[in-house]
């Protein structure tokens, strides 16, 4: 049986970082508010004509580094973002370009929060079917170019960055000793869309457009929708939480974090938490605090780490891999 590795994992985050304290002269807001309400207290935002693709090609390029890997060697590449450099082509076509790769396939996803998650699970059926034997799994955003910068209920949420794993598929017994994706799982629910969404796009409006969220209704539902995918994962793998070394969450809120948390029975220090430094990156937040918390040591080879995301759509999804 084919199983999907991760050898490489890697991150970049744009220079500029924009603290709360200077959110409070951009709209009607405090740390306080936002620190409490969120646990968010700065985020990094792309440079004037950085865009997505030159956040994801960094990424790319640290991850191939750890990798020990070229981007020859890659068969695949799926970007997972919703704030691509353009309608079209695919933001992954750019990276492809870049990385000096002249073969496979380069494709985008998107699942918005849920995106980095959408894209693992595609790259790992490529992978564990034979149709790639390598892949490069992205997420990456600039959700400062779509925020509706005199909204404080969603302007002070997100941030800039990108994060990306390389993939190699190997011969394993089947079994959750092996290393690997061990599962993933995907759900979506279209009837939740006026609840966060852009009110723009090429076919309505012509603009790329800002977004809109009803954040309590949100909250309530990711609380409910990620315990619900987490325990899947769990019963799927015969695992309960106590087994999970680490839990790699979308990092939205650090109160949804915690209660997360706390719904399971895990303690808090055994998961990966960068909202406070990265606010709301999207498709980015998993690989980001993934391949930080490979770089400082906390994640080693052969820990069982669960990711899990929720967002717009609503689309929601976890992936049990062993490092
Ligand atoms: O990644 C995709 C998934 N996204 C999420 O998971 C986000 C989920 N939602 C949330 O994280 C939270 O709902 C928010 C952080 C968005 C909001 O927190 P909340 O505790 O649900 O606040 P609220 O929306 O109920 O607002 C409470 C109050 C309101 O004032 P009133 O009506 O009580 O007078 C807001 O107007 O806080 C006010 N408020 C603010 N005050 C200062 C809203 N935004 C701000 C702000 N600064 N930035």
């Amino acid at each position: 049986m084919l199983r999907s590795q991760i050898v490489g994992c890697g991150a970049y985050l744009p220079e500029r970082v924009l603290t709360n304290a200077e959110m409070a002269e951009i709209v009607d807001t405090s740390d306080e508010w936002i620190v409490e309400r969120t646990g968010i207290r700065q985020r990094h935002i792309a440079a004037e004509g950085e865009s997505t693709s030159d956040l994801a090609f960094a990424a790319a390029e640290r991850a191939l580094e750890a990798a020990c890997m070229k981007g020859s060697d890659i068969d695949l590449i799926i970007v997972a973002t919703a704030t691509p450099d353009n309608t079209f082509p695919a933001t992954a076509t750019k990276v492809q370009a870049r990385l000096g790769m002249t073969r496979g396939t380069a494709f985008d996803v998107q699942a918005v929060c849920s995106g980095f998650v959408y894209a693992l699970t595609v790259a790992d059926n490529f992978l564990k079917l034979g149709q790639a034997r390598t892949a490069l799994v992205i997420g990456a955003e600039t959700f400062s170019r779509i925020l509706d910068w005199k909204d404080r209920t969603t302007c002070v949420l997100f941030g800039d960055g990108a994060g990306a794993v390389v993939l190699r598929a190997s011969a394993g017994a089947g079994t959750t000793a092996d290393r690997g994706i061990l599962s993933t799982h995907l759900h979506s629910d279209g009837r939740h869309y006026e609840m966060l969404y852009v009110d723009g796009g090429p076919s309505t409006t012509g603009q790329a457009g800002h977004l809109r969220m009803e954040g309590r209704e949100v909250f309530r539902h990711a609380v409910v929708n990620l315990a619900s995918v987490i325990n899947e994962a769990l019963e799927a793998n015969n695992l309960a939480a106590k087994d999970i070394d680490w839990m790699v969450p979308h990092q939205a809120n650090r109160r949804i974090i915690e209660g997360t948390a706390r719904k399971l029975g895990l303690p808090l220090d055994r998961m990966v938490v960068t909202v406070d430094r990265h606010a709301n990156t999207s498709a980015a937040s998993i690989p980001l605090a993934l391949a930080e918390a490979v770089a400082d040591g906390r994640i080693r080879p052969g820990q069982l780490v669960l990711m899990e995301a929720m967002g717009g759509g609503f689309t929601w999804g976890s992936c049990l891999v062993r490092m």
